[in-house]
């Protein structure tokens, strides 16, 4: 999650011309087989109509370089970058509506500026052969007002507040959705999808991770409703099905996936009994027949590092009947073992995938990797570390 603090001052200064885009490092000195077996990771894989020519999946990842909300011209640069031909993107997390942000210069989905931004980073897209998912959000109360319409609060399962933490975050305390507002909400997600089929995305994922709308309507820690989006589980879920049906009713399920977090306890989001959330969004989803559940390790409980845990998505993953993606802290190794044990279909790569532009490639070769710096993560000044980070040399 980026922090609240960064400074909002875009400047074009450092954006790279496109001949920067085709600079390739040099292989010499490097360590790396010369023979390329195939690795379970890079065999084909069909999910649903899409037939995909591998199963390394770039994860959403939030760069916070969409000023005022409109998706820009290096966006192009940045995923047709990290597109092969058959590989499945899932774009940055994407707002549904003007109440949704909680962070400068994220994309937006939600108005005609916006839908008409992303189309060419589509097109590049496509014209790579990728297959690229949109993930919308809402941040719920992890926002302040600055980003709200009118310096409002923002809004969230409960008014409960987040505290602000020492690096200087600051969250305005939420105000409580009545129970004739969800369905506004729920509408935004539904609108939000069918943008992003008219901006040319082949489908969108549905953020319920990591402590944001959707996730504090399903964490028992944050939801304190007495209405029937509160207390037992089928109702905590509630909302998130709701905008799941509405979002499948709107675009197709074979367009629609989603991602939970049930073990993760971010922006202080946790659940006293994650093993049974999990799992009941697992049977629920089925009944809507959506395209993939796409689930984080429950060793990323905490944000940024894993620590080894000895619960699994096992479960999950059997009781969920179609297309399943697992990420957090997978390298090439623990993701090819992960496939082999069947325990997934799709492994999706995050910070590896923002250093490692072409991840398939390097991991079909054994070669090395870039390291990622976390300092330009989150910087939305400066694409240094952005559309910057080397390719292999081509050797074919
Ligand atoms: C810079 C950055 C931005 C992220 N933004 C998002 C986001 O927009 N949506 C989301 O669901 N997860 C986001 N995440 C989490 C990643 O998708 C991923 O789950 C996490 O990095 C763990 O995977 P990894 O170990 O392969 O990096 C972000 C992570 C990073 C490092």
């Amino acid at each position: 999650m980026p922090p609240h603090n960064v400074i909002q001052t875009p400047e074009s200064r450092g954006i790279p011309q496109a001949e920067e885009f085709h600079k390739r490092i040099p292989l010499t000195n490097r360590k790396m087989s010369t023979e390329a077996p195939t690795i379970p990771l890079l065999t084909p894989y069909k999910m649903g109509k899409f037939n995909l020519s591998h199963r390394l999946v770039l994860a959403p990842l939030t760069r916070m370089k969409s000023y005022n909300n409109v998706p820009q011209p290096h966006a192009l640069l940045y995923y047709s970058q990290r597109t092969s031909k058959g590989g499945l993107l899932i774009s940055e997390a994407t707002g549904v509506s003007d109440t949704a942000q909680g962070y400068p210069h994220t994309p937006g989905i939600w108005t005609k500026e916006q839908v008409e931004a992303w189309k060419p980073i589509l097109n590049a897209v496509h014209a790579k052969g990728g297959i690229f998912f949109c993930q919308i959000w809402h941040c719920g109360r992890v926002s302040n007002q600055d980003f709200q319409p009118n310096g409002q609060a923002p809004i969230s399962s409960t008014d409960k507040p987040l505290t602000s933490h020492d690096n200087g975050e600051q969250f305005t305390p939420p105000r409580r959705l009545r129970t004739d507002e969800i369905s506004l909400v729920v509408n935004d997600f539904r609108l939000a999808a069918r943008n992003a089929i008219e901006a040319g995305f082949d489908g969108v994922e549905i953020h319920g991770a990591h402590g944001y709308l959707i996730d504090q309507f399903l964490k028992d820690q944050v939801n304190d409703r007495t209405d029937e989006y509160g207390g037992s589980l089928e109702n905590r879920c509630r909302f998130a099905i709701e905008v799941v049906e509405a979002v499948s009713n709107e675009i197709g399920a074979d367009r629609v996936g989603i991602r939970l977090s049930p073990f993760a306890n971010y922006a202080e989001c946790e659940d006293s009994n994650p093993e049974a959330l999990g799992l009941h969004m697992a049977e629920s989803l089925n009944r809507y027949s959506i395209l993939y559940c796409h689930v984080v390790e429950p060793r990323m409980k905490t944000l940024g590092e894993k620590t080894e845990c000895p619960q699994s998505l096992v479960p999950m993953r059997n009781a969920f009947n179609n297309t399943f993606l697992v990420a957090g802290g997978y390298d090439r190794e623990d993701g090819s073992k992960a496939v082999v044990e069947n325990r997934t279909d799709l492994v999706v790569y995050g910070r590896l995938f923002l250093a490692n532009p072409d991840l398939p490639r390097r991991f079909e070769l054994n070669a090395p990797l870039n390291k990622y710096n976390r300092d330009t993560f989150y910087s939305p000044g400066s694409i240094i570390g952005y559309t910057d980070y080397p390719f292999l040399e081509t050797t074919t």
